[in-house]
């Protein structure tokens, strides 16, 4: 049915020619086109409006010809559908003016119905799917469990989140209890993705490697995986966590189609941590997008050989990069088309 399956065949393991390549955080953020929409919309009416978000989506495509697009929107409309106001501030980020911080905040954090709530991302999916037209697939997403409730408690992003680790750490009932009701809205939320046209979903763990990795278990990895059990029949799952390195092992002994490897992580120490079976997806520094591009090529043919050509999918270590110039961007995505084995 989809025209360029390369994505979705290193997601099942299979032999492939050269491996497909996206950029995380690819929709957005450093191309003209991009930077036109967002002079006219705030971020939000441009998650809503599906006409805005499934052009935003289709841009980098159409400039670079990733194997994969990914849906722009955010992952902090799950709180928002969940009765938590978000903010999105011009050069602050997420802004959260009433943070969860107790017990009776928790209760009163509501689990939506996510097909009236969130009906605007699945009409987005609908609309990309068209423009789309079946070239490449489509990538859903969703914030694991613990990164949301990072930004919940904390109210704003934070180099160290400790509002929101002494809030596990001093009401882990309370904790575990708001963690459950982000992931039973999760599920709900990525199988109606799935219904709508998403052809495979990540979960983005970006905040997973502040915990230990004792406290990364009980506090992200319990409800990742619960994901990952619900959606596994719905859609192949990439779980992504940023700096898990540690919890690959266990990672691994998942259901996940592939796991997320960030750039401080070798190949060769992915490999041997998920078993060498696993299909891996990354690793490039994102900062390395801004070497020249002759160098950004030599790097992603050496990054191939080290992850081997199957069984992997080209991606950066975390997202790109707003000041990343454009002939970069493109030496990378052409340095693994051009890939001979
Ligand atoms: O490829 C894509 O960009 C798809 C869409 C996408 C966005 N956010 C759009 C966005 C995706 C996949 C995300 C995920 C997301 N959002 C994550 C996980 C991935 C990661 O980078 O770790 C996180 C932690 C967020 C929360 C968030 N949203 C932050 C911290 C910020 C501000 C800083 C930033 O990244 O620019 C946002 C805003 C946001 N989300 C922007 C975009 C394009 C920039 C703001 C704007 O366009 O006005």
């Amino acid at each position: 049915m989809i025209k360029n399956d390369l994505f979705l065949r290193a997601l099942k393991g299979e032999t492939v020619n050269r491996p497909p390549v996206w950029m995380m955080r690819q929709a957005g953020r450093y191309l003209p086109e991009f930077m036109a929409i967002r002079e006219k919309y705030d971020f939000f009416t441009r998650c809503r409006t599906p006409e805005l978000a499934s052009e935003i989506t289709v841009q980098p495509i159409r400039r670079y010809g990733m194997d994969a697009a990914i849906l722009f929107s955010d992952i902090l409309v799950i709180p928002q559908a969940m009765n938590i106001e978000v903010q999105m501030k011009p050069n602050f980020g997420p802004y959260l003016p009433n943070p969860v911080r107790t017990s009776d905040d928790v209760e009163r954090v509501c689990i939506p119905d996510v097909t009236v709530e969130l009906d605007y991302v699945y009409k987005a999916i609908e609309a990309t799917k068209e423009l789309l037209n079946n070239d490449i697939p489509l990538i859903g997403f969703a914030g694991s469990p613990w990164t949301i409730l990072c930004y919940c408690v904390q109210g704003q992003g934070s180099k160290t989140f400790d509002k929101a680790k002494a809030f596990c750490f001093t009401n882990p009932i309370a904790a575990h209890t708001l963690l459950q009701k982000i992931t039973d809205t999760t599920i709900a939320y990525l199988k109606e993705k799935v219904k709508a046209g998403c052809n495979a979903l990540q979960i983005f763990d970006s905040w997973g490697g502040m915990l230990s990795p004792t406290d990364y278990q009980e506090f992200s990895w319990r409800y990742i995986n619960q994901i990952i059990e619900a959606l596994k029949d719905d859609a192949p799952v990439i779980a992504f966590g940023k700096g898990c390195w540690f919890a690959l092992h266990t990672m691994a002994q998942s259901n996940a189609s592939a796991l997320g490897i960030d750039w401080t992580c070798s190949a060769r120490n992915a490999r041997y941590l998920t078993g060498g079976n696993m299909t891996l997806q990354g690793n490039f520094d994102p900062a390395r997008l801004l070497s020249p591009p002759m160098e950004i090529k030599k790097m992603v043919t050496q990054m191939i050989n080290e992850f081997g050509k199957d069984k992997y999918i080209v991606n950066l270590g975390h997202g790109i990069l707003p000041n990343v110039p454009l002939d970069n961007a493109k030496a990378f995505i052409d340095a693994v088309k051009e890939y001979n084995a």
